[in-house]
């Protein structure tokens, strides 16, 4: 295991949980009316999970002898339900796509295999999530039925 391919992968991986901490904690925030009532909970719940995700590889990324990253990548601001929904499936696509590249530097290292195992599994998880949430609304006819999609 090439420990610095791994903590850059990490520090790659942090960007953008700390990013996914942001835009999710905006969402939650700037939703009104009842999208605010269905919607608040999953955007603020995801926020808190991305911080957990940031907190677990940073402690990592120390234990190999790095320097966590704390910069955030770019958050996409919008109001619109639809439009912040397809911005958090990118976000999960892109962390799939990330730690499945981290899972691929650590071959041969149990411990750090069966972590990353389980973080795939987790964001595919919020991947799936999305993407049904995005079938419902897409079914009925776009944003006007959003609210009632969850
Ligand atoms: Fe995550």
């Amino acid at each position: 295991m090439d420990k610095a391919k791994v903590i850059d992968k990490f520090n790659e991986a942090i960007g953008l949980e700390l990013g996914a901490l942001l835009q999710y904690n905006q969402y939650a925030h700037v939703l009104l009316g009842t999208e605010r009532i269905v919607w608040e909970p999953f955007f603020s719940e995801t926020a808190d999970e991305a911080l957990s995700h940031a907190r677990k590889f940073a402690a990592k990324v120390v234990a190999l002898g790095g320097t966590p990253n704390c910069e955030p990548e770019p958050i996409k601001q919008t109001t619109d339900l639809v439009q912040m929904l397809e911005n958090s499936l990118e976000v999960e696509r892109r962390a799939v796509q990330i730690y499945t590249e981290a899972l691929a530097l650590c071959e041969g290292n149990a411990a750090y295999c069966n972590l990353l195992e389980d973080q795939i599994e987790d964001e595919t998880d919020d991947v799936e999530e999305l993407e049904k949430f995005l079938r419902k609304i897409q079914a009925a006819g776009g944003q006007q039925s959003a609210s009632a999609a969850g």
